[in-house]
């Protein structure tokens, strides 16, 4: 059957006639020159929008988070990670492998949030037996926390507890501005406390491919040195950054559309015998939801014959709103999890 919902990620988005327009008609050059003017208004743009000094376009979001341990950190110091973020579960060990540093991982709560004393206990500036702790990432929006927006104030709290023990931050900001959006806050304000943040534009704001670090000047000069070292100097690549540009003039405030969709989806799936979701928790993106044990696979197939794609995350299944995903959709995704149940339970 043909695709009809693709809820496994906001990753699988498509450009839109305006966006391809926009690729279509980009001035591009050399950028490793630095002579490709769309990369550069991109880079620029990001930086203004975030309110740093400067901004460096990367492939990805695990490439954008990598530069960014590289440049703050040495080889054998430690960075400080949510034990459930993306950085230390999904980005395929890259900081160590790469970088030779160690990921130190501390409990993450069910928002998202790392709690300043777990910062403080991680933080060792001076006994020589360990590692020197040199940063701390946080996550916002927090994908494992049901894409969890992260406030200023939790950003400023676990970015204080991280200073006082000498450490830099960066966001991890792969959903950044969900979390603006969602908290109807500038995303210069959440940015403030960090270092540093990388961002996907790949993401909620459809772009084809390509993140976007930002930070000092001196720090990007760092980042943009490792992202050469990582083979990704990239040349006429204004191309792509032209979609990027398009998405941060168009795609923002229609990320609001995405989170409706996504409490609309949790609230229907509340209503289902055999599905349990808090409603009350979903204020992006993400819904994570549990289902009986085992069941996860014939979930999966059962929707994708009709022409649904979910990952088979089992006994706990993420589905993912975007640019893609009409609110028709979701009607239609939750009347098939309904008789997917009721044939279920009858059998
Ligand atoms: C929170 C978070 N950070 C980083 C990434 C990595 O982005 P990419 O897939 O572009 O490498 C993801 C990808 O889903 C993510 O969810």
């Amino acid at each position: 059957m043909e695709v009809r919902v693709d809820l496994r990620s906001d990753t699988v988005t498509m450009p839109s006639p305006e966006m391809r327009r926009a690729i279509y008609e980009a001035e591009v050059g050399d950028d490793v020159y630095g002579d490709d003017p769309s990369v550069n208004e991109l880079e620029a743009k990001s930086a203004a929008m975030l309110g740093k000094e400067a901004g460096l376009f990367v492939t990805s979001g695990t490439q954008g988070n990598l530069v960014s341990m590289l440049a703050h950190c040495g080889r054998g110091d430690e960075v400080v990670v949510g034990d459930r973020s993306h950085i230390f579960t999904n980005e395929a060990g890259g900081a160590s492998v790469l970088g030779a540093l160690f990921l130190y991982p501390i409990k993450t709560d069910r928002f998202g949030f790392l709690e300043p004393d777990e910062i403080r206990a991680a933080t060792n500036p001076t006994d020589y037996h360990k590692p020197p702790t040199r940063l701390l990432c946080i996550e916002n929006t927090h994908n494992q926390a049901s894409g969890q927006p992260l406030t200023v104030e939790q950003t400023e709290a676990m970015a204080d507890a991280a200073r006082e023990g000498g450490m830099s931050v960066h966001i991890d900001g792969a959903r950044i501005f969900n979390a603006a959006v969602s908290l109807g806050v500038d995303v210069a304000e959440l940015s403030a406390p960090a270092d540093s943040v990388t961002f996907c534009l790949s993401k909620g704001l459809a772009c084809p491919v390509g993140s976007i670090v930002v930070g000092s000047e001196e720090f990007i000069d760092q980042a943009r040195r490792y992202r050469k070292m990582l083979g990704a100097g990239m040349r006429q690549v204004g191309v792509i950054a032209a979609a990027g540009i398009y998405s941060l003039d168009n795609m923002i405030d229609r990320l609001a559309e995405d989170h409706d969709n996504a409490k609309k989806l949790a609230e229907g799936l509340a209503e289902i015998d055999g599905i349990s979701v808090d409603p009350d928790n979903i204020h992006s993106n993400i819904v994570y939801f549990n289902i009986p044990a085992g069941s996860g696979k014939s979930i999966a197939a059962n929707l994708k014959e009709r022409g649904i794609l979910v990952n088979a995350g089992d006994p706990v299944m993420r589905m993912v709103t975007h640019y893609g995903i009409s609110s028709e959709d979701i009607d239609y995704t939750l009347v098939a999890l309904q008789e997917h149940f009721r044939a279920a339970v009858a059998a």
